[in-house]
Parts: C-alpha cells; structure tokens; sequence
C-alpha cells in the first residue's frame, strides 16, 4: 500500500468498532481469567506473528502469574481481505513446549484454519496443558473447527483493522479496532 498523504491513509478507516476503553476493561477480565486457571504455576504466552504482538504486550501485563513469552509467526492472508487457506508456519517458537503450560494469544479467529494448523502441530510436541485466548472471534465465517476458551470480542463479518491487525501491513498502530473500509 501507499499512502501519499494523511488523508488518503485516514479514509480507509471506515469506523471504530471498539474502542481502546473497552479493549483496556476486556484485558482485565482476561488477566485474571488466566491467572484463575493457572494459579501460580509458570506459564508459557505464545503470540502469533505479527496480529498478535499489541495484544501479547497487554495481555502479558495483566496476568501476575510468573510467565514467559514466545513467538512464532504462521500466514494466512497474503496481503488481501480474503483468507488463501494456506497456512506456513514462516518463524518457529525458539524452545522446546513439551510438559509446558502454553496459553496461545491470538489477534483474530476468522475461518480457523490459522488457529486449527497451529494447535495441531503445538499439540503434537507433547504440552502439559494448551488454551487459546483470542482478541476477536468471527464465527459467521469459520471453516476449520476452532474454539477459542476465552475470545475477549465477538465481531459480525468485517474485515477490521488496528491493534495489531493490518490491511497490507499498515494500521497495526490504531489503538482502537476499526473497520477497514476499500
Ligand atoms: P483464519 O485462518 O481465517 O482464522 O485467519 C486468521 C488470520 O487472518 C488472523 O490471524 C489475521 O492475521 C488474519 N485476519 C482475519 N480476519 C482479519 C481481519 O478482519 N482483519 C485483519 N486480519 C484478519
Ligand atoms: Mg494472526
């Protein structure tokens, strides 16, 4: 994408679909619902390259349980609104997960077929326990079976930016979420 101006950038966002308030006050509820489960025992944040990386910084705050993090990267989307089904794991996590506790952080789940590879081959490497904490849930388009244990919002069929979420790279620094508007 190319922008040559502010104003061209600005009118490809549509309209704030929820605000940073509202992220913020979601955020705590997850931190302590992953303190809840976990109660102390160390545990292992894996955030998904690169959608994932505000929500990691937040979410990595508002637990008190002793935590590590990790990142591995896996594509999907290609630089486009629509999902190529071709999912690579493009970055490998730098250490080992067998008999961790691994709580997975993920920006969005829209078809599930990201989320469905990554937990497959996560699961193979012999985790003691494996959750999946997701920023934003788009059920009406899911293909591959995929449920989050905790999706902080549920959003219709809208190709959204912000937070960490792109449209051809760019966006990821709105600290809202928006719709992405053509
Ligand atoms: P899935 O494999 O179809 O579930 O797609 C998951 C990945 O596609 C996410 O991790 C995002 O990187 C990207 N994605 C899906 N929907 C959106 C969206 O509305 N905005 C930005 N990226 C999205
Ligand atoms: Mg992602």
């Amino acid at each position: 994408m190319e922008f040559k101006t502010r104003e061209e950038f600005e009118k490809h966002i549509k309209k704030t679909v929820i605000t940073a308030d509202e992220i913020k006050l979601r955020i705590a509820e997850a931190g302590r619902y992953i303190d809840s489960i976990y109660s102390g025992r160390p545990l292992l944040l894996v955030s998904i390259l690169k959608g994932a990386f505000v929500f990691l910084a937040d979410i990595a705050r508002a637990v008190t349980v002793p935590c590590e993090v990790c990142f591995m990267e896996a594509k999907s989307y290609y630089e486009s609104t629509e999902s190529s089904g071709d999912v690579k794991i493009t970055m490998d996590l730098d250490r080992d997960i067998k008999d961790c506790d691994v709580v997975i952080v993920e920006d969005i789940i829209d078809t599930g077929r990201t989320l469905a590879d990554v937990v497959r081959i996560l699961r193979s490497r012999g985790p003691h326990s494996l959750r999946v904490v997701t920023l934003l849930d788009k059920p009406e388009r899911r293909v591959a079976e995929m449920k989050a244990d905790m999706a902080l919002f549920t959003i219709p069929d809208l190709f959204v930016i912000g937070y960490g979420l792109d449209y051809g790279e760019y966006f990821r620094n709105l600290p809202y979420i928006a719709e992405y508007s053509e």
